[in-house]
Formats: C-alpha cells, structure tokens, sequence
C-alpha cells in the first residue's frame, strides 16, 4: 500500500487519523486509540490547540511543575517548568531554597536590543550604494511608521537601520541591519513586517534583495544573574575544598568545548523548562544561547565561578529574546497562567526569572558532579519512573525505593529486584 497522499490538510481529524492506521500501523484500533486517548474533552480546548499548526491529530503532554521558593532581587517567586526530564524540577527546588537562606538570586538586564536584516546583492559602486542609502534612510523609517505606531506608544520601534558591507565574507553581499526594541513582545512578527517594508522601499533596479528576516543570534539583548556567599557557607564540610572544585568545573567548561556544550545543556535544561511553561519560543532561544556562547570563536561556558577574599560568586550572562504578551504567551491557558504565578512580569522581569533558573540548575549539577556524582540523584529519581513502568504496586514500589537506599540503581537491577519481589511473594 502507498505511504504518500495527496490532500492530507484537508482530511478531518478522524480521516487522517484513520488514514495513518492504515498506513503504517496495520489498521490497529489500539494505534487510533493512543492519539485519541489525548484528546482533550473540553471541546474549545481542544479546538485551540488543533489550531496552533497544521494537521493536529493529538496532544502531545509534557508534564508542567512548579519550583517553589526561588528569591530574586528580593522578590519570592514560584517558577512554572515544562520538562520531561527527571531531577530538574527537583534540583531547582532544592537550588532555590538554598540560596533564599543565603541573600538570594541578584539578577539585571543588561541590554534589549533585538535585530533583523534585510540581506542583498549589489554589484556597483559602494559609495554611490552609501549615497543612495543615505538619501533613503528617513524614507525608510516612514515606510514602517504605520506598523510601528502601536509599539512606539509602547516604548519601542525602529532603533537604527545601518548599511553593512558584507563583501569580505562573500561577494557582492550588503545588508541593512536593523535594531529594534520590541518592549514586552518577542516581537518577531513585527520586525519581520517592518523588514520586509524596508525592504520594499529599498529596493531599485541594481539592489537584489535576497531575503528579510529578524536574527536570532541577540547579543545585545542580554540579562545577567547572580549568587555569592562566602566559602564556608557554601558545604557543611571541607568547604573550601569543595569550593575549589566548582570553580575548576567551571573553569574546564570555559576551556574544553566537549565539556562546555554538557555544561551547558544543563543551563538549559532550566532555560528552556521556564521558556515552555511562559509560551515562549525555545528554539530561538536555544539557537541564540549556544551562538553566543561560541562569540569568541570558542564554544565556551555560560556562567563564571571565583573566589575571592573568601567569598564564592557564580552568575551567568545569556542572551534571552521573550515576550510576555503576544504570540502563544497569551493564546495558551497554561501560558497565561505561567505568567500569572510569575505577577504577569515584563520581558525584562521574566528575563531575569530565567536567567535564574538556567544558573540554579548549573548550580545543582556542578555541586553533585564535583561531590556525589550526577549519577547518584539521578538514578534515585528513575528508580520511581522505573518501578511506574513496571507497574508495581504502592506496597511494592516502597519496598523498592527501600531495597535501593543504598545500592546503585540501574534498570536491570530494578527489574531483577521487582521480578524476584513478585515471586517470593
Ligand atoms: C543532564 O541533563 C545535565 C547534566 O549533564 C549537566 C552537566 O553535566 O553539567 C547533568
């Protein structure tokens, strides 16, 4: 039977589902189940997620939990993380309350710049190229100031519009690159409408326009976070020892990419569960993360650890481009709710909120890699997914979690223990 068909978009929910069982799971009920198992039975709901792209057949769930007790600037937040991997809610929660006894998380926006470019070919002269720019570049401006009208009410708009020579990376390529402040929106769309406005007004006959498009790449859209406490409040024993060692752990990420990119998947691990949980985008943001972790040319660390004079700093500094209004922030139920056990902050606030949480959760796997080993928290928390999947009892599952307090946990291990539990009993 053929696997390709023509119309699908136009099939309804049951056809295509039905058109998917037939094609590559043998016409089985229990295939049409599993997806219809996750509809959702609150009909506008359901309605409002079909919507958000193009032939939905299912929800997909990912479990939203909260890490109570995180302080920041003072202020006593309760943060929304969408993740499926066990130990990070967890780490957070122990993170957060640790450093709330210890003056707590200090966190800054650095900047809010974001950018776009509107990228062409050009083979004339670059001084008549100049010219023709600057005669134009008000014009430009005029061009978007309908579509802009509304987000300069709100603080922002067009910053700048600068002619780039591009050649020396590859012939005749110019840009007009674009700076915009885009408040509490991520602003996507709008600095996709104003580029391709500018754009349109740019162009001439010797000017190929070959594409406008916003950058995810933000440097200069930039928050900071911090923590610090002296050493010896940082372990209850061998303190200073300890200390040395997060900061070397940070230090061999800073200078061996392998290292770096781990080190950094763990930032993002709270990154991007505080960026799903708010309807934000985590691609632009992973994209933009990891570009500027390799701005030097190295890929390298996001956050920095010292000791000085006795007293231990750790902060990180990550390009974040949010929003806080707009786009699925507003449109998704749980979103909305985000925001809303956040106190409905700015971009800059849940710049701030983020940047946090990608540092706390830094925190947590430095600590255990440098003294348990990650292995040793981990294993705890899959032991629970482990003996679910077994399907164990309440009774059994305790028994479990006691057999393996002190022994290492591994899946052969838990199955071994549950199938001997089974027959003994
Ligand atoms: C696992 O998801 C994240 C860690 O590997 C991060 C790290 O090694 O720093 C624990």
């Amino acid at each position: 039977m053929s696997k390709t068909v023509s119309g699908f978009s136009k099939f309804s929910k049951e056809e295509k589902i039905d058109w998917i069982a037939k094609s590559f799971f043998d016409d089985s009920e229990k295939a049409k189940e599993v997806l219809k198992q996750y509809w959702n039975t609150n009909k506008y709901l359901q309605d409002l997620h079909d919507d958000f792209i193009e032939n939905t057949v299912s929800n997909f769930y990912l479990p939203y939990a909260i890490a109570p007790n995180f302080k920041i600037n003072g202020k006593d937040y309760a943060v929304p993380m969408v993740i499926e991997e066990s130990s990070v809610v967890a780490a957070a929660s122990l993170v957060a309350k640790f450093w709330s006894t210890r003056g707590g998380f200090k966190a800054a926006v650095i900047s809010t710049t974001k950018i776009g470019q509107v990228h062409f070919m050009y083979q004339g002269d670059y001084e008549a190229l100049q010219r023709y720019f600057e005669s134009k570049k008000q014009h430009l401006f005029e061009a978007t100031s309908e579509i802009t009208k509304n987000m300069r009410k709100r603080g922002g708009g067009i910053l700048n519009i600068e002619l780039r020579d591009k050649t020396s990376e590859l012939e005749n390529y110019y840009q007009l690159h674009v700076t915009f402040e885009t408040v509490d929106s991520m602003g996507a769309n709008f600095i996709n409408t104003c580029l391709e406005a500018i754009a349109n007004e740019f162009k001439k006959d010797d000017i190929q326009v070959v594409m406008s498009i916003l950058s995810n790449y933000v440097p200069e859209c930039l928050v900071r976070a911090e923590v610090s406490c002296n050493v010896n409040n940082l372990y209850a024993e061998d303190a200073e020892k300890y200390t040395q060692k997060f900061v070397q752990a940070v230090q061999i990420a800073n200078a061996e990419p392998h290292r770096a990119v781990t080190h950094n998947k763990g930032i993002m691990n709270g990154v991007d569960a505080v960026v799903l949980a708010t309807g934000n985008d985590f691609r632009a943001v992973e994209a933009g993360v990891h570009a500027y972790a390799s701005k030097s040319g190295v890929y390298k660390s996001l956050t920095n650890a010292t000791i000085e004079n006795g007293v231990f700093k750790f902060w990180i500094e990550i390009p974040l481009a949010l929003g806080t209004v707009g786009g699925l922030t507003s449109l998704h139920p749980l979103s909305k709710f985000s925001l809303g056990l956040l106190g409905n902050p700015s971009a800059k606030e849940l710049m701030q909120v983020i940047a946090v949480a990608g540092l706390a959760q830094n925190f947590a796997a430095l600590r255990a890699l440098t003294t348990t080993g990650i292995q040793h928290g981990h294993m705890k928390m899959h032991l629970t997914n482990i003996i679910k999947q077994l399907g164990a009892s309440e009774e059994e599952k305790q028994f479990l979690i006691n057999y393996f307090e002190n022994k290492t946990v591994t899946h052969n291990a838990v199955v071994e223990a549950y199938n001997k539990l089974v027959q003994d009993k």
